[in-house]
């Protein structure tokens, strides 16, 4: 891997983007040089751009405050020319977004994508980098596809599974055969805030289009496996999910119900939550929480407003597990859904990308 590496943010002011230029300020391998939005924000400056949309507690990062902005599907020759990949949060359609993402990638540009539009896509990898880091080993199968020597795109899971594919993932050795999962979340997911989202005070809502379709299906894929060129979802174990709009600026929370074929005690499984360790803690990659799943012993933990920063918001929070009546347990867990579900998973996922070569 090098020493340094040369990045741009495509949807640089958007809720993701923001999360994404905070996190890169002062990053110590990956260096922002190219800022890109659509062709509203092309030619303004960050600040200019962003104006009253910022919405993270630290102010715009003085190095990119000035940045002028590309068209990020207008100015791809001269974004590719600045920048070793990009990282990539863009609200478009479906369609647009596979097409922009995999021109990136032909310009010999990975992409390191926050955007659903690729998640299906059977050769490209969507890696919480805890849980299946070995899918990056599909890259070079789509780089043959896509013609090219370098590029490629990833892509990271919906933020609402990033709050309980985790700690169900710990207990998979017991044989999970079904889960219900019931998420709250923040309205940073649907890139607004309490001041752009008014309707959502002393509310909630019941809906969130596509989400609980994303929450049950891809975790599938992240428990998949490689067979030749593709990715094969796995077939099991069979996942509901609820998704509400809850009225919280940041945090998305699970109440979660399993079932398993092999039986463990409460504090076995505890055992397992505390002691699971992935690929980012052995490789000791720059984002990655020193324990990634943390497990709350108060009745009333873990809470949004209080836990959603552990570590930097990059680690999962877990409580109240009993057993259930229906089910075998039943817990709760949390994530931040713009830093471990979002920006901060894919810089993570950049990191390790960039450990392992694919991004030399
Ligand atoms: N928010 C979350 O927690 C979260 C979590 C996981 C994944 N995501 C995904 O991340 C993506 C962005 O979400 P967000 O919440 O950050 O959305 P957002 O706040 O609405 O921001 C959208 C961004 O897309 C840009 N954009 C819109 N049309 C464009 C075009 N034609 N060409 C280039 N850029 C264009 C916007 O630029 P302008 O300012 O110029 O319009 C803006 O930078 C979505 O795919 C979303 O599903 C979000």
């Amino acid at each position: 891997m090098k020493e340094q590496y040369k990045v741009g943010i495509i949807g640089a002011t958007g809720m993701v983007g923001q999360r994404f230029a905070t996190l890169l300020e002062n990053h110590p391998w990956f260096h922002v040089t190219a800022l890109a939005a659509s062709s509203r924000s092309a030619g303004k400056t960050y600040t200019e751009a962003v104006g009253k949309r910022w919405a993270m507690a630290t102010a715009i990062p003085d190095s990119m405050k000035d940045m002028v902005l590309f068209d990020a599907e207008k100015d791809v020759d001269k974004i590719t020319s600045l920048v070793d990949f990009v990282f990539c949060a863009v609200d478009m359609k479906k369609d647009e977004i596979r097409k922009l993402e995999e021109t990136y990638a032909k310009a010999e540009c990975p992409v390191m994508s926050n955007n659903s539009a690729h998640r299906f896509t059977p050769d490209v990898p969507m890696i919480i980098p805890e849980i299946n880091p070995e899918h990056a080993e599909i890259i070079p199968a789509q780089r043959k596809r896509l013609g090219t020597k370098r590029g490629f795109v990833a892509v990271k899971s919906n933020c609402s599974l990033q709050s309980y594919v985790p700690a169900l993932n710990a207990l998979k050795d017991l044989g999970i055969t079904k889960a219900l999962a019931c998420t709250y979340q923040a309205i940073s997911g649907a890139g607004k805030t309490f001041e752009t989202f008014p309707d959502i005070l002393d509310n909630v809502i019941p809906y969130i289009g596509g989400e609980e379709e994303k929450s049950e299906q891809e975790p599938l894929k992240i428990w998949g496996h490689i067979e030749g060129d593709q990715i094969v979802t796995a077939t099991s174990p069979s996942i509901t999910a609820q998704c509400l709009r809850v009225p919280v600026s940041d945090g998305h929370m699970a109440a979660v119900f399993a079932s398993f074929e092999k039986k463990a005690s409460l504090d076995e499984i505890i055992q397992r939550w505390e002691s699971y360790t992935g690929e980012p803690q052995k490789l000791n990659l720059p984002s990655a929480p020193k324990q990634f799943l943390h497990y709350f012993t108060e009745a009333d933990r873990p809470q949004t407003k209080l836990d959603r920063n552990l570590e930097n918001g990059m680690a999962v929070s877990v409580g109240r597990l009993r057993p259930d009546t229906q089910y075998d347990i039943k817990f709760v867990s949390l994530s931040h859904n713009t830093l471990r579900g979002a920006a901060g998973g894919a810089v993570l996922m950049a990191e390790l990308l960039a450990a392992k070569g694919y991004l030399d």
